[in-house]
């Protein structure tokens, strides 16, 4: 288990284009994904993509399902939860006309949430840890959830949706906590 440093807004590594991922996975990659995961857990957030931990790959890994029913992951069993979901070099293929409004905080941007509209449902595909092709429709707190987690790989944050002054307010507070 290693749990990775979160890099905290703002950080010019949370703006990098990430790259796509080559198949088969090496074991360094798999390495990467395996402490996504446990960092993920630790938080505990309910997402993580890779250039959150500084790796520029088009990696994110999400465990939704204690958010969106009642069920609860099972701290015990970090990264072992079947609920683990691992999006590889993931491309949205369709985005409906119709929107929605979440609440939307970020472990890059602590302590802070604020109300974000996208659309609320999405056509996705993406690739799993085996190389293998996958497609398939989310709404729900998925789809937004997805559209968040894949802004990271391009260097795109939930407050880059806001007001510029409140944006501004945001990096300000956190550059007093974190620096
Ligand atoms: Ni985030």
């Amino acid at each position: 288990m290693a749990v990775r440093e979160v890099l905290i807004h703002p950080d010019d590594r949370l703006r990098e284009i990430a790259e796509p991922v080559s198949f088969p996975l090496s074991t360094k990659v798999k390495q990467i994904i395996e402490d996504m995961a446990d960092t993920m857990y630790d938080a505990p957030g309910v997402g993580l993509a890779a250039p959150q931990i500084g790796v520029s790959l088009q990696i994110a890994v999400t465990d939704t399902l204690w958010r969106s029913s009642e069920v609860r992951h099972d701290p015990d069993n970090p990264g072992g939860s079947h609920e683990l979901k691992v999006w590889i070099n993931p491309e949205f293929l369709w985005k409906s006309d119709e929107m929605a409004t979440w609440e939307e905080g970020c472990l890059s941007v602590p302590e802070t949430f604020a109300e974000v509209t996208r659309p609320a449902a999405v056509r996705l595909r993406w690739f799993d840890m085996d190389g293998e092709a996958h497609e398939q429709d989310f709404d729900d707190f998925l789809a937004v959830a997805l559209q968040h987690e894949f802004d990271h790989l391009l260097g795109k944050l939930f407050i880059d949706y806001l007001s510029p002054l409140k944006r501004k307010m945001i990096t300000k507070k956190l550059k007093k906590l974190y620096k």
